[in-house]
């Protein structure tokens, strides 16, 4: 069933209190639930209607009383109450359910022997009967009850009240939250976990209680963990003045998760990829992704759970500012370029194909069958979450960092408990601003990447250099025609020593404005592009022709088109002050340079690499001024699919034998250089989680992977050096790959190694199969079919799935394989998943969403697949949407 964005109603009820009791058995779990209804209007008796999913309905009582069968109806998803009693009253419901047999992973369910939940969206109705949307806010109590051995632990959220032990080996915790929350921030955990425990003290002088549990084999991984949670606590206070409001803090880290990690308030509950970290087991990436991903979770305490979303459209109200807020944090943590540059790259090799696709949706979507299908995180990319933080990150490059927190504020002052839309946090940006923000809604209703072109032109004579603009967002899936956008382009003037040019003021549309300065040099400002046809600016007293820097630290989610020349581009590469800018010139010009020789790969004709982009890598690689993390960006080649998604019909054989062919002329061309770059940067101090150490780190790795494309002896024995000598998971893993690219002894050998070494630490696994499904290698389906079958795979674990068959469609040449391989391996696989689990079939299945891109050949035998999902019995509304969507566009 469809749901749409317009037929949103208040509630006829609402829920005051909440009494949750659960009786955790081996086989059952009883679930009574005691709550206060009230009318919204009083006097009012509509029907009330409670979802509800795999539950069985023990009993129910209005007001103390046994319900009469006539006065309810129960269906598989449904029960409604025909006629309650007018005015406040109490609803008792006993269910029984089957947390064990929950392989879908949402609701209550068991992770290797211990009992944890999951509601966000909708699982909370898996629970027990109870109206599941967000803006039925109420005070929750929850009483867990459980065999003392089996769940020595027992966690839900706020402040445990009470706790003791009763009869038959059994044992109690009352738990009470005095924050109103939705039933998607439910949280309950039982088992046997051990905790790192530590404390954080407020700036108001409220010590903090925090504690991370895991299995007690893993304690001492959750280091890093707690550094970050005390990092991000910090921060919050610091940078947005948001204090936490409770004296607890629990997280908890689970194997068989469907996403990173959820937000439940005082209990967060976390992917254990996205906790466990020890430098000999865990990469620079995975430190960063914990760090992140705590963060986020954290500051959802007060966007998300403080201020909440009204229904499930406004999914961005939440995901969006968190993930900026969280970007944010990394970025002052670490390196800011270098954060911005990889969040940027995610958006282009994820989010722009979505946008261009079937499944291209709004900001704010419309409708939807199935809101899993709109979440994404760590593992997928997608709109809600990342083009919603690009949103925020507007309103911020449009509002300064003061009038930002401005209107933070004033959101908070207004809307702390309440559960609100996008419209209000836009409304609160402007109004603690008096700005004038036009049309700028439009990114939360408008699905597609605005297509932005630039000219320019400089007139000598008059000292004058304009700057023309046009828009064009493209149609999308029931979009076919779109109003211009409000787009902030950040800019700064290069004069031709590469020096910025202050700027004071220009004419827009014949009119003077002047830049913003608080007395100190303005080097970049920030132009309101709104209009779809040529709009102007003009800058004058500008004594030579400028080169723009167009769109700095990528200001706004657009592609940008603009006249640059290539020798343009190359000066901004090796000038602008922005570095985002300086590696986006790079990047520019590598895509038009793949571009061009995928043209002449298709037409048969040889490759030939341009000797001025290969001069171009070597003055960055051997500019010992440049920061090193900022080296290895700028060496690393676009992604497959952000080429594919700039061509006509997305030719897979011909980019990846283009970027193959580019990396091994670079190595060969620039061997001198990165081998002394691997040289160098070789370290034999203990590992240091820290931005010039993963700087060198990356640096290095980068180097020895290009080397190793080589498939040279003497490079091979270089990486199996490093391979052997690594103290460290992010060397390790990266002389690993460097040798996996090659097929032969020498990595068969070497993966066998790292198998037997890490056999026991189901994380570093799960690596283990990535890299191997990831593999370019031809025909490497056979291989991926055989890793279904290896005793450490298993398809009911979500990040397994993710590694082996996620990794698998990350691979290009093989998912598309000509032969329909690819596609048959994943078509049967997402049936068989989607009848274990619907969310994690749907992930997978969007592999297709985008099948109409190929060729014919191509385009035929993907169809078929989606075909045959379509007609498996039983298909989940999560797969369908996907499937339906996909084969309808
Ligand atoms: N809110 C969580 C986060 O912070 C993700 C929720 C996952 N939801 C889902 N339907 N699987 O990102
Ligand atoms: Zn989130």
């Amino acid at each position: 069933k469809e749901i749409f964005l317009k037929d949103y109603k208040l509630p006829d009820y609402y829920f005051d209190t909440v009494d949750l009791k659960f009786s955790l058995g081996e086989e059952k779990t009883i679930v009574y639930s005691k709550i206060t209804v009230l009318p919204r209007v009083e006097g009012a008796c509509s029907p009330l209607t409670l979802n509800g999913q795999d539950l069985k309905l023990v009993s129910i009582k209005v007001n103390n009383k046994e319900l009469k069968k006539e006065d309810y109806h129960v269906d598989s998803r449904h029960l409604i109450l025909t006629s309650p009693p007018s005015g406040t009253f109490t609803l008792e419901i006993v269910t029984d359910i089957y947390p064990q047999k929950n392989t879908s992973l949402e609701g209550l369910y068991k992770s290797s022997g211990n009992f944890c939940t999951q509601c966000e969206a909708e699982g909370f109705r898996k629970i027990t009967f109870f109206q599941d949307r967000p803006d039925i806010m109420a005070k929750y109590t929850c009483r867990i009850e459980g065999d003392k051995t089996l769940y020595p632990v027992l966690l839900s959220n706020g402040n445990l009240i009470e706790q003791g032990d009763i009869e038959g080996g059994k044992h109690y915790a009352l738990w009470e939250d005095p924050f109103k929350k939705p039933c998607y921030l439910f949280a309950l955990v039982a088992g046997q976990l051990e905790s790192r425990d530590d404390t954080f003290l407020t700036r108001s002088g409220r010590t903090v209680s925090l504690r991370i549990w895991t299995p007690a084999q893993d304690i001492p991984k959750t280091v890093h963990a707690m550094y970050s949670l005390k990092a991000a606590m910090k921060w919050d206070e610091d940078v947005f003045g948001l204090e936490y409001d409770l004296d607890l803090f629990n997280i908890v880290a689970v194997p068989d998760f469907n996403m990173g990690a959820m937000e439940n308030k005082s209990l967060n509950i976390f992917n254990s990829k996205l906790v466990l970290a020890s430098p000999e087991t865990a990469s620079d990436a995975d430190y960063a992704a914990i760090l992140g991903v705590i963060g986020h979770e954290y500051f959802h305490n007060w966007t998300g759970n403080r201020v909440t979303c009204r229904d499930w459209f406004q999914l961005s109200l939440k995901e969006g500012l968190t993930v900026f807020r969280d970007q944010e944090f990394s970025s002052d943590m670490g390196s800011r370029t270098v954060k911005r540059i990889a969040d940027v790259s995610r958006l282009r090799n994820y989010q722009f194909p979505q946008d261009a696709g079937p499944m291209a949706h709004p900001v704010r979507p419309h409708s939807y069958i199935k809101m899993d299908n709109f979440y994404t995180g760590k593992f997928f990319n997608g709109k809600v979450y990342e083009k919603g933080a690009e949103v925020v990150r507007m309103y911020k490059t449009l509002l300064g960092s003061r009038g930002f927190r401005k209107g933070m504020d004033l959101y908070f002052k207004r809307h702390d408990g309440q559960a609100v839309t996008c419209e209000d946090f836009f409304a609160a940006m402007r109004d603690a601003n008096d700005a004038d923000f036009s049309n700028f809604l439009l990114w939360y209703s408008q699905a597609g990447t605005p297509l932005v072109k630039v000219t320019s032109s400089y007139d000598a004579k008059a000292q004058t250099y304009s700057l023309k603009f046009s828009q064009e967002v493209p149609p999308t899936p029931g979009q076919s025609v779109k109003e211009p956008m409000f787009i902030p382009v950040a800019l700064g003037l290069l004069d031709s020593k590469g020096k910025d040019i202050p700027l004071t003021s220009f004419y827009h549309e014949g009119m003077l404005q002047s830049v913003p300065s608080n007395g100190q040099p303005v080097y970049t400002t920030v132009l309101q592009v709104k209009k779809q046809k040529e709009e102007e600016f003009v800058f004058s007293d500008i004594s030579e022709r400028p080169i723009p820097s167009l769109l700095r630290s990528y200001s706004a989610p657009i592609r940008l088109d603009s006249d640059l020349t290539d020798s343009d581009l190359f000066f901004l590469l090796a000038h602008d002050s922005d570095e985002f800018n300086r590696w986006e010139a790079g990047q520019i010009l590598a895509r038009k340079l793949m571009l061009s020789l995928v043209a002449d790969f298709q037409k048969n004709k040889p490759l030939v690499l341009n000797p001025k982009f290969v001069h171009g890598l070597k003055s960055i690689l051997s500019d010992s001024s440049l920061e090193k993390e900022f080296i290895a960006k700028a060496m690393t080649l676009p992604g497959e699919g952000e080429i594919m998604d700039m061509m006509v019909v997305a030719d897979p054989d011909a980019v990846h034998a283009v970027r193959s062919f580019i990396k091994k002329q670079l190595a060969s061309e620039l061997k001198e250089e990165l081998l002394r770059t691997v040289k160098s940067n070789r370290s034999s101090e203990q590992y240091v989680f820290n931005h010039p150490n993963m700087a060198r780190r990356a640096l290095k790795n980068i180097a020895l992977a290009y080397l190793t494309s080589l498939e040279d002896p003497e490079f091979t024995e270089l990486a199996l050096h490093e391979y052997k000598s690594a103290t460290n998971m992010t060397e390790q893993f990266a002389a690993l790959a460097a040798i996996a690219q090659n097929p032969g002894k020498v990595r068969d050998d070497v993966l066998a190694d790292f198998y037997s070494k890490w056999e026991h630490d189901f994380l570093v696994v799960n690596k283990w199969f990535a890299l191997q499904a990831m593999s370019d290698i031809s025909g490497n389906v056979e291989n991926v079919r055989n890793l279904l079958k290896h005793p450490a795979f298993d398809l009911r674990n979500p990040n397994k799935v993710y590694s082996l068959i996620g990794g698998f469609c990350g691979s290009p040449v093989n998912f598309h394989s000509k032969d329909g391989s690819g596609y048959k391996f994943l078509g049967e696989l997402v049936v068989q998943l989607d009848k274990i689990n619907p969310q994690v079939a749907s992930r997978m299945v969007s592999a297709f969403s985008r099948w109409r891109r190929y060729d014919e050949t191509r385009q035929s035998l993907a169809k078929a697949q989606l075909d045959l999902i379509m007609s498996a019995n039983g298909l989940s509304e999560n797969v369908f949407e996907i499937a339906s969507k996909s084969l309808a566009a």
